[in-house]
């Protein structure tokens, strides 16, 4: 058995305990990726929980619920657009990993075309990261920009793409009367560095990678965003052509779109032999990391057009194209030492300390070896030269050691008996892949226990982030979820990097957590198994806190959604006398919740719930009663004027005094952008 607080991140019971907790798994790293453009896991990964509550959801009918993330195309409150219905659709490519998938798939072509037709030239052009968009001239003038949606149906962008530099509002001259091209926007490195230290710089998070920052830029609601942050494209490819010059290759085609002044990369290529290609794609992967872009393969195309035409294509692409796709970025670097990290839940976690090298577009210093059999199995040893990549080219990773390196006599690493931060013992429970940390009193614990309780999702206490917790903990202010809510501010105001202004905003946040409801609380507690969404099953069914005590094995397993397992786990949590006394004592500090009353299911989520958002000047998406309105209908309060209370100003052009107003008690002030992931998160800049 796992220690009672430890982190489960496997099934335990049936498809109802799987599908809520995908359901929970899903919502978080959804919002990670889309309201705070920070994800934790490869995307690859996120598909695939995606991917495996669509399949429980279509087995058991009986666990779709209609608010189920599988739903979600997009991020809940975000802007929306025209739909465009693309007339030639956008398809996608077929992908290739290495050189003799790539060599079967232009033997296939050679066969397909048959022994009548000469053998088919090559054109190789890299294959760019971003998002696929298609520009429709009509007479020369761009008149409409369009994403790829489902291939067939997209959405309109047009405002947005019309402030990217490299896309030409009009043709030079010859354009057709109506030319459609495709082609990718993309972030360039060198914006995608300089747009974070701006981020940075105003204390805002950074994003995560250029693919994914190009692709929420251009879908923001106002152009003057997508502006800012100075995306770029490279076309590839025409769609609907009317009247245009007769073209016998791919080559002639983008030489004539460079012609009209659109932006055609300079490494295409036309080879005749295929062991050419092999170079082309070598030379690819080899130079990737000298260029300014991101690349993630190269598309090798049939370049004849006739011969394209005679291929045609399937459903999902083009037989005359394919998609070799690079390998994950990999560099060496020295493995420093490793270590082991301890999460809220005591669990122990290898990790690797590098010397720091830039790979897959940002500069890393560590890298996780996620358990004590994985490290085993890398081998991997202090003083090592190892392989390190990004896997699905986010979360990096040490691949393992370059042994023809290796120093002789270097000792192998065997896991600690020990924690690194109590001294206690460190367990690994039969048959689990984890280690624990089994002190419920080891600082490691206490800390993230803290920080899980006051973070977004949680009870969401403004100013109660990592750092303070650290603080306050150290400083013997608070041991447990409960000391949160007795807080000696006098202490606190003495205390270094502390002004009355931050002592009233820490206090008025702790008092607004006392209201949290019951589900948020439950959350809070990280009761094992206990995920938001059952959190808030678990509020629903049985109302507060005393209802919950007292509720029976057979009730609890009853509600919706909740299984033996989960069951269990609640009632051993509520049986252990430690928990019982913390839950006594959140009472006593004030901390009683009830359930939340039950929500219209069509109405916004209530994200700005305990929030007072002042609005001031001209927006251009909303009017100022809309924006009041908005507020509202996501739960929060939208007074007149700025005060301590204020949690936040909204502020459009000629906000003046109000922003002065704010910028004086310390309010944190949002542009229109801020405003609507405060919408979408709830959550607040600082
Ligand atoms: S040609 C019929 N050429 O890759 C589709 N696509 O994985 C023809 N891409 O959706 C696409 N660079 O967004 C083509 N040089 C290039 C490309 C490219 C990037 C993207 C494009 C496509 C995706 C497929």
């Amino acid at each position: 058995m796992a220690p009672a607080d430890a982190p489960t991140g496997s099934p335990a019971g049936g498809p109802a305990d799987r599908a809520a907790e995908l359901r929970a798994l899903v919502t978080h790293h959804f919002e990670r990726y889309h309201a705070d453009n920070a994800p934790e896991i490869p995307d690859a990964d996120y598909d695939l929980l995606v991917a495996e509550l669509r399949s429980l959801e279509a087995e058991y009918p009986e666990l779709a619920a209609p608010d189920s993330p599988s739903h979600w195309v997009g991020s809940p409150g975000r802007t929306t657009f025209d739909e465009v219905e693309h007339r030639v659709p956008m398809q996608s490519l077929d992908n290739v990993f290495d050189i003799d998938g790539l060599r079967a798939w232009s033997e296939r072509v050679v066969r397909r075309l048959g022994d009548d037709a000469p053998d088919p030239a090559w054109a190789c052009e890299l294959k760019f990261d971003g998002l696929a968009v298609s520009l429709r001239y009509e007479n020369g003038v761009l008149v409409q920009a369009a994403t790829r949606g489902d291939g067939r149906v997209g959405e309109d962008v047009t405002a947005n793409a019309a402030t990217i530099a490299d896309v030409p509002r009009s043709l030079g001259d010859g354009a057709p009367p109506v030319l459609e091209v495709r082609g990718e926007v993309y972030l360039g490195l060198a914006a995608f560095d300089a747009l974070n230290a701006l981020r940075t710089e105003a204390g805002q998070a950074t994003f995560a990678n250029p693919r994914n920052t190009a692709a929420g830029s251009l879908r923001q609601k106002n152009p003057e965003v997508t502006a800012a942050r100075h995306l770029s494209f490279w076309v590839y490819q025409t769609g609907e052509v009317v009247d245009g010059p007769p073209l016998a290759s791919h080559r002639e085609t983008l030489a004539w779109l460079a012609g009209l002044g659109l932006p055609v990369n300079d490494q295409v290529e036309r080879l005749d032999d295929f062991d050419e290609v092999v170079t082309f794609v070598a030379a690819a992967g080899a130079t990737r990391h000298d260029l300014d872009y991101e690349i993630d393969g190269v598309v090798v195309k049939v370049d004849d057009l006739a011969l394209q035409e005679r291929l045609g294509s399937t459903a999902r692409a083009p037989r005359w194209a394919v998609a070799y796709k690079l390998p994950p970025e990999e560099r060496t670097t020295h493995l420093i030492d490793i270590e082991v990290s301890i999460g809220p839940g005591g669990q122990a976690t290898p990790f690797a300390r590098l010397e720091p090298v830039f790979v897959g577009g940002s500069t890393v210093t560590t890298a996780t070896l996620h358990n004590a059999d994985q490290a085993a199995a890398k081998d991997v040893r202090p003083g090592d030269l190892v392989v390190v990549r990004k896997a699905g080219d986010v979360i990096p990773e040490v691949v393992g050691p370059v042994l023809a390196e290796r120093p002789v006599g270097l000792a192998a690493w065997t896991f600690p008996t020990e924690c690194p931060a109590c001294g206690g013992p460190l367990v690994r429970p039969e048959g689990e892949a984890a280690t624990f940390c089994t002190d419920y009193q080891c600082p490691r614990q206490v800390r993230g226990r803290i920080q899980h309780f006051a973070s977004r999702g949680a009870m969401d206490i403004e100013g109660f982030g990592e750092q303070r917790v650290d603080l306050f903990v150290t400083e013997g202010l608070v041991g447990d979820a409960a000391d949160v809510f007795s807080l000696d501010y006098d202490r606190i105001t003495a205390m270094e990097g502390f002004g009355e202004t931050s002592v009233a905003n820490l206090r008025a946040a702790v008092d607004t957590a006392r209201t949290r409801p019951l589900g948020r609380l439950l959350f809070a507690l990280r009761i094992p198994h206990v995920g938001s969404t059952v959190a808030d099953l678990l509020a629903a069914a049985f109302g507060d806190l005393d209802g919950l005590r007292v509720a029976e094995m057979a009730d609890i397993e009853a509600v919706a959604g909740v299984g033996p397992v989960i069951a269990a786990s609640l009632r051993d949590w509520l049986g252990d006398e430690r928990n019982g006394a913390l839950l006594s004592r959140l009472r006593v500090a004030g901390v009683d919740p009830v359930a939340e009353a039950p929500q219209d299911p069509g109405a916004p989520a209530q994200t700005l719930a305990g929030l007072s958002i002042v609005v001031t000047g001209t927006l251009t998406g909303y009017s100022r009663d809309e924006a009041r309105a908005a507020i509202t209908a996501h739960g929060g309060k939208s007074p007149g004027a700025v005060s301590t209370k204020t949690s936040a100003l909204v502020a459009g052009k000629g906000g003046g005094s109000k922003s002065a107003r704010a910028e004086e008690l310390g309010v944190p002030v949002l542009d229109e952008e801020g405003f609507e992931r405060l919408l979408a998160t709830g959550r607040l800049p600082g």
